[in-house]
């Protein structure tokens, strides 16, 4: 493993792509800091930096990561899904980006990170804490399971408070009634787990509601996701509260 020490607090990082989160993320290593080039875009070309930092799409990083190679000390990316094999480190933030936000929103995030080696690692720790943002490990094995539970998460969420839109607007309801209830859920699940948060006819066994709620959501073409979330639903109704135990995460720390 590489003993060379990581960029200093000062480092050069070229951000390259200007996208949802190159955006944010250049504003916000600059407001760190850092010496940033970026967000750069497609035709601005790599500058030569301590740091390479990809915000571009999964299938763009391999060639970009190439260009970026004989630029930089260090290249990474911030793709939660991409395993290591075209750069030295990944620093994925577990939040979503719309591109608008300021230099806080990395603030008090959990961000996954790792590196090939102790020197890249650690490189991608510092930028976190830059950032504001608290680092945990998040290894290539793992990156499948972990992206795909902040899709869960973030992704399919949105997927179900849209079908509720729209169902709800023959009843005049419109996002911002909807919004209390969503605020509460999630706060009950983070405090109690699914399995002791969950309310409605689903747990109280109240079969003939479940049907007329089917029947509503069928007439807007949205039986398929209704009986697949009723389904996955009884299983958590079944579930007994162990199977809600708290989720540690592994802090970043240094390798011996
Ligand atoms: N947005 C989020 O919430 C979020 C959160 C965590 C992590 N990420 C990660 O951030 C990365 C980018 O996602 P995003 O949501 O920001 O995507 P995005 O909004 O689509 O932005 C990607 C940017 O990369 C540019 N690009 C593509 N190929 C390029 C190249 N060869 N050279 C320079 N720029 C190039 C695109 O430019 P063109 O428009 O010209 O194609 C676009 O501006 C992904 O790895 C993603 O996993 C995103």
């Amino acid at each position: 493993m590489s003993s060379t020490p990581p960029p200093a607090a000062s480092a050069t990082i070229a951000v390259v792509g200007a996208g949802r989160l190159g955006r944010v993320l250049a504003q916000a290593l600059e407001a760190a800091g850092y010496t940033v080039h970026g967000p750069l875009r497609r035709r601005q070309g790599i500058p030569d930096a301590d740091i390479v930092l990809l915000c571009v799409p999964d299938s763009a990083i391999p060639d970009v990561a190439a260009d970026a190679r004989p630029r930089a000390r260090l290249v990474g990316h911030v793709s939660g899904a991409t395993p290591l094999t075209h750069v030295d480190f990944s620093v994925h933030p577990l939040q979503t980006f719309t591109g608008r936000e300021g230099p806080e929103a990395f603030r008090g995030i959990g961000v996954a990170i790792d590196g090939r080696t102790r020197t890249a690692r650690k490189t991608a720790e510092r930028l976190a804490l830059a950032l504001g943002a608290k680092p945990f490990i998040v290894d290539d094995a793992h990156r499948a399971s972990y992206h795909a539970a902040a899709s869960f998460a973030s992704n399919f969420v949105l997927t179900v408070l849209d079908a509720a839109e729209h169902l709800g607007r023959d009843a005049g309801l419109d996002r911002a009634h909807l919004a209390p209830l969503v605020r509460q859920t999630v706060d009950n699940w983070l405090a109690h787990g699914a399995s002791n948060a969950l309310t409605g006819p689903l747990t109280r066994g109240d079969e003939a509601t479940v049907e007329r709620q089917r029947a509503a959501a069928s007439a807007l073409d949205l039986a398929p996701l209704f009986d697949a979330l009723a389904t996955a639903t009884r299983e958590i109704a079944a579930r007994s509260a162990d199977g809600d135990a708290p989720v540690h995460l592994t802090p970043a720390k240094d390798p011996a």
